[in-house]
């Protein structure tokens, strides 16, 4: 008996250890932030937020934190050469650096993880300014990538210190973006199951779903992935590594032009992904696109579903279900000129997977991309 008690215990702490409240902010490196922000207010329908640089007293770069919702962007672009803002964007082009996430003790967060073996990224600081104060530590991930742990229980601010409110007169309207949904990884050859191991281990997380090549290809390219939570379910990271086909994995051209493993896509949800996807559009964001014939037999696939077909199919949304409800979903191109980071839209009714059944049709619309990159 007390052995059970003892081990129940165990599982408790095991996956109590590190509670994440959920994804804080996603910091991107980029060659022009103020371009960028640009972009992300018009295109996605992000708002000012906050603003750092020299005229807040930050002398080397400039960073605009620019939010929807529960969802913070930050772009951050290096003043000056020679410097490690400067050497990433150089190797990976315009990518993300930090998945930051919200902790309630940020100290704790990074004596938890470096403990169970993480490299550290950033010892825990404690930032102030008349707002008060945000504490931060980091570990790092895969590649260049790092974890922040950001604790702001104790700060009223716009975003945090070393930052000004940034107050615009342009601030298109919201596209209906909520929060992110998850983040995927790409990683290198054999890396998957280190990195599933680091996130078990590590962090805590535990290995929700698995997709083999088998589920994940189509006649070409192929790719694995596994799914990771936390312990509480509030941050999700799928892992995907490259898988041999007959042509070119989407994961290893990723990896081609990233230089490296980083972030594939960023999953945003919204609770209308009719309107968001058309507001999109309609804002020049670009999606990829599933043959017609997709939508051929769709309901006797999925089964009823409150939406009607024609717009889903003028608009290029997909359909899966599992055994908890439905999801809708669509893919952007990626963001950048290399073939790197996109963005997926997804709006859950009641299922918590990943869009399995729809993985043939979109990885042929990838191929059909990759092909005309003459990358396949
Ligand atoms: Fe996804």
């Amino acid at each position: 008996m007390d052995t059970m008690i003892a081990s129940k215990k165990n599982v408790v702490e095991q996956i109590d250890f590190l509670p994440l409240q959920g994804t804080d902010y996603v910091e991107f490196y980029v060659g022009n932030a103020k371009q960028a922000a640009h972009f992300y207010k018009t295109a996605f329908g992000f708002q000012s937020l906050a603003y750092a640089g020299p005229e807040t007293g930050v002398k080397d770069k400039v960073s605009y934190a620019i939010r929807q919702h529960k969802l913070t962007f930050v772009l951050t672009t290096p003043l000056k050469k020679d410097n490690a803002i400067a050497e990433h964007i150089n190797k990976h082009g315009d990518g993300i650096k930090v998945l930051a996430l919200r902790v309630d003790d940020a100290y704790l967060a990074w004596h938890q993880t470096t403990n169970r073996g993480a490299i550290s990224y950033m010892r825990p600081e404690v930032l102030h300014d008349e707002d008060g104060e945000v504490a931060i530590s980091g570990i790092q991930i895969y590649g260049d990538t790092v974890h922040l742990f950001i604790e702001r229980k104790n700060y009223n601010g716009a975003f945090m210190p070393g930052y000004a409110e940034w107050k615009t007169e342009y601030n298109p309207i919201s596209t209906g973006l909520k929060y992110v949904d998850h983040c995927v990884g790409n990683v290198g050859w054999n890396q998957m199951n280190k990195w599933v191991k680091f996130y078990e281990d590590v962090m805590g997380f535990r290995n929700i779903l698995s997709f083999d090549d088998e589920d994940i290809s189509t006649e070409y390219s192929a790719l694995m992935s596994k799914v990771m939570s936390s312990g509480n379910g509030y941050v999700k990271f799928p892992i995907n590594e490259p898988a041999k086909g007959k042509k070119k994995s989407q994961v290893e051209e990723y990896l081609d032009f990233y230089n490296g493993e980083g972030v594939q896509h960023v999953a945003l949800s919204t609770d209308n992904i009719i309107e968001t996807v058309s507001i999109l559009k309609n804002r020049g964001v670009e999606f990829l696109k599933v043959p017609s014939t997709y939508y051929n037999g769709l309901i006797d696939r999925v089964g009823k579903i409150d939406e009607y077909l024609e717009p889903l199919k003028e608009l290029g949304i997909l359909v899966d279900r599992d055994d908890e409800g439905y999801l809708l979903q669509i893919f952007t191109k990626p963001v950048e000129d290399r073939p790197t980071l996109f963005f997926e839209i997804i709006q859950r009714k009641g299922a918590k997977s990943f869009g399995k059944g729809n993985f043939k049709a979109l990885f042929e619309a990838i191929e059909r991309e990759q092909g005309l990159r003459g990358n396949l």
